[in-house]
């Protein structure tokens, strides 16, 4: 599991993280679904949500981290999980809804992926999908120029192509083509964390993960301090100490009429 995902770290901010779901699932207009995916469903946070709203329906998580489905299935035995790659396998049955949440910035061609999605729905099925809009934001921007410094530009420079995140005209025009009916909006997170430290914290075990995986131990430190440094910078301490960490996030629903 070199490599993988750490779903203890991930979990750390398992308030923030489940917010964007709760949002994205009040939504969705849809009475008795009968099967529901979470594709990107990490150690199943998401899939909670879902499973609070629909009771009584079927509903399966999928992710391609073998810690993180692993996780998933320690905590919710009773559960269907399964370690699935959403980017190269097609996933066999037909979903009133397909869910996901924060993964798919991690898989590229969107336009083939919704239509990949699309399939997978059943006649009325909905496709609902919320993505971190990460480079918008001076964290990401920071991430971005400190990746292009001479010392490893070669190894990490590029890394951000690895993330692929249209705007909202673009993911307009892929879905329209697709869909009956679209519906597109954007959410500021305005998290208020205790320290500076936090905001590194809770990226570490996300965005930063596939440029530490590239830099040996003694460079961790170096790139990880360079971030902090910008972090101190960008988001300071407010009156009562506490620090404000905006974070813009983009929904996206389709509905199959
Ligand atoms: C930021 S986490 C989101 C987890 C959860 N959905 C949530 O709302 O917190 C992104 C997840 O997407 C998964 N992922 C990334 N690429 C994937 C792919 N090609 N197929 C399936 N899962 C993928 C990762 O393993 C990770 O668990």
């Amino acid at each position: 599991m070199k490599n993988d995902w750490n779903p203890e770290l991930y979990l750390q901010f398992e308030k923030e993280r489940r917010q964007p779901s709760i949002d994205l699932v009040s939504r969705i207009d849809k009475k008795n679904p009968q099967q529901i995916i979470d594709i990107g469903c990490g150690p199943g946070n998401s899939t909670q949500v879902l499973r609070y709203r629909w009771p009584d329906s079927k509903i399966m998580g999928i992710d391609n981290s073998e810690a993180m489905i692993a996780k998933a299935k320690r905590d919710y035995p009773d559960q269907d999980w399964n370690v699935f790659d959403a980017a190269t396998e097609m996933i066999p049955g037909k979903f009133d809804i397909v869910f996901s949440n924060a993964t798919i910035q991690w898989i590229p061609d969107h336009p083939g992926l919704f239509r990949k999605f699309t399939d997978m729905l059943s006649d009325g099925g909905i496709l609902a999908v919320q993505i971190p809009l990460f480079w918008n934001m001076p964290l990401g921007k920071s991430i971005q120029k400190t990746s292009r410094m001479v010392r490893w530009a070669n190894r990490i420079g590029k890394i951000h192509e690895l993330f692929t995140i249209h705007n909202p005209v673009e993911y307009f025009e892929m879905l329209s083509k697709l869909f009956d009916r679209v519906e597109i909006w954007k959410t500021d997170y305005i998290h208020i964390m205790e320290t500076q430290e936090a905001i590194l914290e809770m990226i570490r075990s996300t965005g930063l993960r596939p440029y530490l995986d590239q830099l040996g131990e003694d460079e961790k430190s170096g790139f990880t301090n360079l971030i902090l440094e910008g972090i101190k910078r960008d988001y300071p301490h407010r009156e009562n100490g506490k620090v404000l960490f905006p974070f813009e996030r983009l929904f996206l629903i389709g509905e199959k009429c």
